[in-house]
């Protein structure tokens, strides 16, 4: 299991799932500000992508986030459009919300940088976030991801049009214990 100092990114397990669904999927303003599309309900047993992971889809390797200490669950991580010829991928993550500002989330980047840039040889990565959202842009800019520019207007959420920030980086510019 790829690990940095406080996580490890694992595989999904059935048991949770359950968890996942009411403490990040079925909150519907969290939901809203971290997918691109609109809100809906996960009915129990659904095989509905964000929860139950095909391991063998191609484009995207899902894991689910545990503390080092304790093997808690701590949320999600996703490394998604993973594009082999241009050797690109997109970074998505979601932490339960009593597991957040205990720099987790920091860490999951750090572990998902590993795992694109040496395990699967990628040259670039790139986080969309909202541009209010300081927890997720502060834990880039930590790893060494850099604002690319700013997407106006790009996101309807909960009844507004929100920008997003665009972040990059390059395996030539990721410094391993940029976060230690
Ligand atoms: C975004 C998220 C993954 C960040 O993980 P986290 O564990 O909460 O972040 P960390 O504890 O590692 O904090 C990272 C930095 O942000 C700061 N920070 C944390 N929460 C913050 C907040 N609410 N407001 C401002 N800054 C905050 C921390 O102080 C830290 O800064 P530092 O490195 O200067 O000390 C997590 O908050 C989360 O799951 N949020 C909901 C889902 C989400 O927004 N996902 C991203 C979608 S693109």
């Amino acid at each position: 299991m790829p690990r940095g100092s406080k996580v490890g990114l694992r595989a999904r397990h059935e048991d949770d799932i359950p968890i996942l669904r009411a403490e990040l999927y079925d909150d519907v303003v969290n939901s809203s500000r971290s997918a691109s599309g609109p809100w809906r309900p996960i009915a129990p047993g659904s095989k509905d992508p964000r929860l139950a992971v095909d391991d063998l889809k191609e484009g995207s390797v899902k894991f689910s986030v545990v503390a080092l200490e304790g093997d808690t669950l701590l949320g999600t991580a996703t490394l998604w459009g993973i594009d082999n010829h241009n050797r690109s991928a997109h970074i998505g993550l979601g932490l339960r919300p009593s597991c957040r500002g205990k720099g987790y989330g920091t860490d999951v980047v750090a572990v998902l940088c590993h795992y694109g840039f040496v395990v699967l040889g990628l040259q670039r990565l790139q986080i969309e976030t909202l541009s209010d959202n300081a927890a997720m842009l502060r834990s880039a800019e930590r790893n060494g991801f850099v604002r690319e520019g700013v997407l106006r207007s790009s996101a309807w959420v909960m009844g507004e049009f929100l920008d997003e920030v665009l972040l990059g980086l390059l395996a030539k510019d990721w410094k391993p214990d940029a976060t230690s």
